[in-house]
């Protein structure tokens, strides 16, 4: 009877609005309020962990301030009891353990699961109801596989295109990825997991990864790098923040009594706690304790009982400060109703045929159509076209503990193959890939590169993007001979350089698209549906124009508040695809711009023939010299052709803020702009105040 309530709950959790499925409450679970006062529901979180911290003995408090496990219950990753970390409680107090899976965009790490789009193709999809979605299979899958808490999303800006973790994050723009971090989190909690948002602040590089001193502006951290962690944290009420193991101008993030007391706690009032990254180093024990990291994951190295009694001994920490670190725990758990229901366990209740639909979609919406000359996309039913490249037939994802290794998986060839009319060549031979595109009327060839965690792409291009796929710019290039509608389709986990671009017909991004990245593609390219991507970043013409990765300890973020497009525009630089672009295929006008008080409008008509996504956004450049062009409004719809849309946005106050030692609203008159990208604005405006 039991597990039939249980089942019958479940199918609920997406809709559920309670900070946990109802099947799982159990009230009474926690034990009795006479003896047990902090079981006591109708007190708030923090009265019940003052409560509990008087009950809890000193070595059960040093005890529960660092994990119990290394990289997991089992070390292999295909193992189903596989997490990332785990917290024992305290059985005497009725205090619950935490479990703690790997995650993100891509999905839940824990063995095979639903391997979705990589984060870029979250950003790409302009989507919040994309985030939404995204989300909902990530709280499923983590919550019926045993875990309390996600350790996602990687909300970091891709500060350079090189970066070994740029897949994970949702661009280069703060506000995008503001707005979708705050859609997955929501979601993600709704569906009774804890978010934990990564990695606390400016951690945007893989070089030298453990030991890296950003020096940064405050402007540039405020308006750039912080954003999607306050909205996380403000917006989204996420229920733990991940600190970095990254330094920021000369303090560990794990350590900093700025950034995590000042900013975090106080000004932004973050009640849960701070956890470290994995064996993320600290500054001393007694340092840390006093206002740095709350929890120490995966094990203890610096809160260990021996270092915390040390650092109580010599005067260096006191007790409260324990019971403060401690009480960020606590208070999450109470908040997220641990001490009420059952510890969760691996119990088979997930859909995982659904799931893939949902993931199809997914990938549809991040697809990005770069270029397509004479209109070569869609391909006619029945066209015969020659697929070349090994990605066509792989499974294309990155490495690190993002990634998710798929159940099942169908690749572009095979969902290609199943249109009919297909040839094949993996491209090794360009003499054989030459002739078989010489054969066909299209063709399309796929390249890709591979980013990991731990390490920075050595160059940005395909020449060197994956070392077992060898110069795929030649082999573009050496098909673009042969076949005059050549297509490029690009499975990247960040921009890279298409110095053939001008050369082929048709370029589309799709990123890592994920185990239904195949049928999404064909789905794509054969018009079954509009290409739904736009450019969470921007792709440059050259390296050299671009931020790489610093080596030697000392990152110096000189450039500023100039990050992504507002670099490529501040140095009026060419770029291959600005920041937004991406196209459809029907057409849209966008007339009638209007500002008035906050509020800007404009409508949105579809001026093709067939149905079409429309992306339009919203930029804004503040007066003064040097004030960049900044996306501030962007939203997504379906309209069929002959339609309009009237679109409104409204610029809060932050929107057309900077910060100046605080956050200063502009005074005069706002340019505004609105149109395809940050480079297509038609429409320009002022908003004067
Ligand atoms: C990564 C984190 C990740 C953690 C646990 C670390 O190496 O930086 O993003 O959540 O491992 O897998």
């Amino acid at each position: 009877m039991r597990t039939r309530v249980y089942v019958l709950f479940s199918a609920l959790v997406a809709v559920s609005i309670v900070p946990f499925p109802p099947a799982e409450a159990a009230a009474g679970r926690c034990g009795s309020v006479a003896v047990r006062p902090w079981c006591d529901r109708s007190l708030s979180p923090a009265k019940r962990t003052a409560l509990l911290l008087k009950a809890m003995s000193r070595p059960e408090k040093l005890d529960m301030l660092a994990g119990d496990d290394l990289f997991g219950a089992a070390l292999s990753e295909t193992s189903a009891v596989h997490r990332e970390g785990t917290l024992n409680g305290v059985p005497r107090l009725g205090v619950p353990g935490l479990r703690i899976v790997g995650g993100g965009a891509m999905g839940v790490h824990q063995g095979p699961m639903t391997a979705l789009p990589s984060g870029l193709a979250l950003g790409a999809s302009f989507s919040t109801a994309a985030a939404t979605g995204n989300a909902a299979i990530n709280a499923v899958e983590a919550r019926h596989r045993g875990n309390d808490i996600l350790l996602g999303p990687a909300v970091d800006i891709m500060r350079t295109p090189a970066a070994g973790r740029a897949f994970e994050s949702f661009g280069e723009d703060p506000y995008l990825t503001s707005r979708l971090a705050v859609s997955w989190i929501e979601e993600v909690q709704r569906g009774g997991m804890i978010a934990q948002v990564k990695h606390f602040p400016a951690n945007n590089q893989e070089t030298d990864r453990y030991s890296t001193n950003a020096v940064i502006s405050q402007r540039a951290l405020r308006e750039i790098y912080l954003p999607p962690f306050e909205a996380a944290v403000r917006e989204a009420g996420a229920g733990s923040v991940m600190c970095g193991y990254n330094l920021v101008n000369g303090k560990a993030s794990c350590a900093s009594r700025v950034l995590l007391d000042t900013v975090l706690r106080k000004e932004w009032r973050f009640r849960g706690p701070v956890v470290t990254d994995w064996i993320a180093g600290m500054k001393d024990t007694g340092t840390t304790v006093r206002d740095g990291a709350d929890l120490e994951m995966p094990i203890g190295i610096h809160y260990t009982a021996g270092n915390l009694l040390q650092a109580v001994d010599n005067g260096q920490a006191t007790w409260a400060d324990i019971d403060r670190r401690l009480g960020a725990t606590l208070r999450m758990m109470f908040r997220f109703g641990l001490f009420e229901r059952a510890p969760r366990a691996n119990d088979g209740k997930i859909d995982y045929a659904a799931h893939a639909v949902k993931n199809r979609r997914l990938a549809e919406q991040g697809i990005t159509l770069l270029k397509n000359k004479d209109g070569v996309l869609p391909l006619e039913r029945g066209t015969r076209v020659a697929v070349i490249g090994k990605p066509a037939a792989e499974f294309r994802s990155a490495t690190g503990s993002a990634y998710v290794r798929p159940r099942s998986h169908v690749t572009p060839l095979t969902a290609l193959r199943a249109r009919g009319g297909v040839t094949y060549a993996d491209g090794t031979d360009l003499g054989e890939a030459a002739a078989t595109a010489r054969a066909a009327k299209v063709a399309i060839v796929f390249v890709a590169d591979h980013r990991e965690e731990g390490e920075d792409l050595a160059c940005l291009s395909l020449r060197c993007g994956d070392e077992e796929l060898g110069d795929q710019d030649a082999l573009v290039r050496a098909v673009a001979a042969a076949n005059e509608n050549t297509i490029v389709v690009m499975e990247t986990g960040g921009p890279v350089l298409t110095p053939w671009a001008t050369s082929v017909k048709g370029v589309v991004e799709a990123w890592y698209p994920g185990a239904q990245g195949g049928p999404a593609l064909a789905r794509v390219l054969y018009g079954d549906v509009d290409p739904g991507g736009r450019l969470p970043v921007t792709f440059p013409v050259r390296a050299g124009d671009a931020i790489m990765p610093a080596g030697k300890g000392r990152i110096s973020y000189a450039e500023g508040v100039q990050v992504g497009y507002r670099r490529y525009d501040a140095g009026k630089l060419p770029v291959r695809y600005p920041f937004g672009h991406g196209l459809s295929y029907t057409s849209f006008r966008m007339s009638g711009l209007k500002t008035s008080g906050s509020r800007v409008s404009f409508t949105v008509k579809n001026t093709g023939r067939r149905t079409g996504y429309a992306v339009p956004q919203l930029y804004v450049r503040l007066p003064g010299s040097g004030q960049p062009v900044q996306l501030k409004g962007f939203t997504k719809f379906s309209l069929k052709p002959g339609r309009s849309r009237r679109v409104v946005f409204t610029l809060d106050a932050r929107s057309v803020s900077t910060w100046a030692g605080k956050w200063k609203a502009a005074r005069g008159c706002v340019a505004i702009g609105v149109g395809a990208s940050s480079r297509d604005l038609p429409l320009k405006g002022r908003l004067c105040r």
